[in-house]
């Protein structure tokens, strides 16, 4: 049943990756359109799973994921790329393809959509320089620090302006100025009706952001809204 104001919905979803031990218990949860959310929970509680789960890269063991009303394991496996390029995932480990420089890596997702440079060229500089990597677009990921390959993958995520943007832990590996300004950016295509989901630890990122909390804790997970 397609509900107009989801982008996202969980229904009754179970996950364990072997049968010794389960991840989620029967949860379920509505990401709506434009909104921005927090995902916690201590470490190996599942804060990667359920983003890899609410972006359709995992199905889960039971229960059914939504995507724009259509129910993702009914999405021929043909038509499911569709639904996945809507869908932007900055990686906890960045994920840069070592033989392509800032540039190119930023950019593949357009070249793999078809787009043509000559389109794209000024846009993709200028996310670079937005996210304070124009020292270094020609440079190979091997050659970046870890901030600035953070910084990469987030512009790479972001590229193709998707509907939603799901990033794991996008402040870990920078400092202080440049975790405002990743803050920021998200901020702003959040205004832009793109909507948010972060996972993270990052205790001042929560208190800068009034945003829904989903909690994780005992195999379920706690939406909590705080307002
Ligand atoms: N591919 C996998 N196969 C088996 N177990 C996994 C796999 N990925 C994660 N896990 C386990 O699932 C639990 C949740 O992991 P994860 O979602 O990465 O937690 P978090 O991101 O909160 O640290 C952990 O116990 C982890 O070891
Ligand atoms: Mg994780």
């Amino acid at each position: 049943m397609a509900i107009n104001n989801n982008l996202i919905k969980l229904e009754n979803v179970y996950h364990r990756y072997n049968i010794t031990r389960d991840i989620f218990t029967d949860i379920s949860l509505d990401i709506v359109k434009g909104g921005f959310y927090f995902i916690t929970g201590s470490s190996g509680s599942g804060k990667t799973t359920l983003l890899k789960l609410i972006s359709s890269a995992l199905s889960p063991s039971n229960g059914d994921i939504f995507f724009l009303g259509n129910k993702i394991n009914q999405v021929p496996k043909n038509e499911l790329y569709k639904i996945k390029r809507q869908i932007g995932f900055v990686f906890q480990d960045f994920r840069l393809l070592p033989h392509l420089t800032t540039y190119e890596n930023v950019a593949l997702p357009l070249r793999v959509h078809d787009k043509n440079e000559k389109d794209y060229k000024k846009d993709v500089v200028e996310l670079l320089s937005w996210v304070n990597l124009e020292h270094c677009i020609h440079t190979y990921p091997n050659y970046l620090s870890g901030g600035e390959q953070q910084r990469a993958a987030i512009a790479r995520a972001v590229v193709t302006s998707p509907k939603i943007i799901l990033a794991d832990e996008p402040t870990g590996n920078v400092d202080q100025s440049n975790s405002s300004k990743i803050l920021t950016l998200f901020q702003e295509m959040n205004k832009l009706g793109t909507t948010i989901v972060i996972a993270t630890h990052d205790e001042k990122l929560l208190s800068d952001i009034n945003a829904p909390i989903i909690e994780i804790a005992d195999k379920k997970i706690n939406l909590n809204k705080r307002k």
